[in-house]
């Protein structure tokens, strides 16, 4: 079994684009610059945008966070996009997830200039990767990919089992994986709550990717020898043993399915620091308007 070590290949990436955003500061006397709206108190949303603006400081990045409060309304929280959309000085910007109640994911999603979307959820942006037009990929589904690249994995004519739908997960990579392209070409299987047989579904896999959001949801009876997982699962959940008290899981049961799977992405360290690269990336070809002019 091989681990898939997302932080060495984000790490890797990371030198790689500093060189670049040298070359491009020299050519244009600007750096990219990302900026991330960040509503209320969530720990975690917190951490994720502190661990975006680490990495925009790592490559060379410019980066500025919004922060504003729990009971923003809807309308105002509307208006900060506009400002981010006119502000030429931004090249991307990203409005972490998830927002309070109160507020609509879709509206503030199409409020995004689609230009700007380096997270890659604006319906035109998806419907461009759906049909293999030049667009910001989804970060998440993007970081997957350059992995699967890295660690020469084969898809075409592979059979891959998501678990999981979500807009900007499960969804995206298996159109991704389905794509008539380098990293594509896989006969892909998408599966979510009302899957009937899914431990049968998911023993036929030759990869899985799950993004489910349930801690250890695939065991190893799920796996067949040799097969690919990737998880994309970041659950925190108790542990009396550490003084924090708790501490991050994926939704693959991690101990059992390594015995099994060829390849493995760990939990911490798998996709996570490569769903940062996502954003990197996204954001350095909106600042070279590779996509749009
Ligand atoms: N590593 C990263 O960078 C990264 C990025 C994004 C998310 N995540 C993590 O990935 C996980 C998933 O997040 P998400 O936003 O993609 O998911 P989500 O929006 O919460 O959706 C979960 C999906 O799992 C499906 N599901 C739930 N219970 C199931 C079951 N018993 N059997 C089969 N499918 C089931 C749901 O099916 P229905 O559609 O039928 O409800 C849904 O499609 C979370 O732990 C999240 O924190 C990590």
């Amino acid at each position: 079994m091989k681990i898939i070590d997302g932080k060495a290949v984000s790490e890797e990436l990371k030198n790689s684009m500093k060189q670049d955003v040298l070359e491009y500061k020299q050519k244009f006397e600007r750096v990219p610059h990302l900026a991330a709206i960040l509503v209320g108190d969530n720990p975690a949303s917190k951490a994720y945008v502190s661990n975006k603006v680490k990495s925009c400081d790592q490559v060379g990045f410019k980066s500025s966070v919004i922060t504003l409060p729990e009971d923003i309304s809807e309308d105002d929280l509307i208006s900060e996009i506009e400002k981010l959309n006119a502000d030429k000085d931004i090249d991307g910007f990203i409005v972490q997830l998830p927002l309070p109640k109160h507020i609509s994911e879709v509206r503030v999603t199409l409020a995004i200039d689609h230009k700007k979307d380096v997270d890659g959820f604006h319906p035109i942006n998806f419907g461009r990767m759906a049909q293999g037009l030049p667009c910001y990929l989804p970060a998440t589904p993007y970081g997957i990919t350059m992995l699967l690249d890295r660690y020469n994995i084969e898809t075409a004519g592979k059979h891959v089992v998501v678990v999981g739908r979500s807009n900007i997960v499960g969804t995206p990579i298996s159109i991704l994986l389905s794509r008539k392209s380098k990293i594509g070409d896989a006969t892909v299987t998408l599966t979510h709550s009302k899957t009937k047989n899914l431990h049968y579904i998911v023993q036929q896999a030759d990869i899985v990717i799950a993004a489910i959001g349930i801690p250890g949801f695939v065991t190893a009876d799920m796996i067949k020898d040799g097969a690919v997982v990737i998880d994309v699962g970041i659950n925190r959940v108790e542990d009396d043993q550490l003084t924090s008290g708790s501490k991050l899981v994926g939704d693959v049961d991690y101990e059992g399915v390594s015995k099994k799977s060829s390849f493995i992405t760990p939990v911490p360290g798998g996709v996570g620091p490569m769903t940062v690269m996502g954003l990197i990336m996204n954001t350095f070809k909106a600042a070279q308007k590779t996509i749009y002019s």
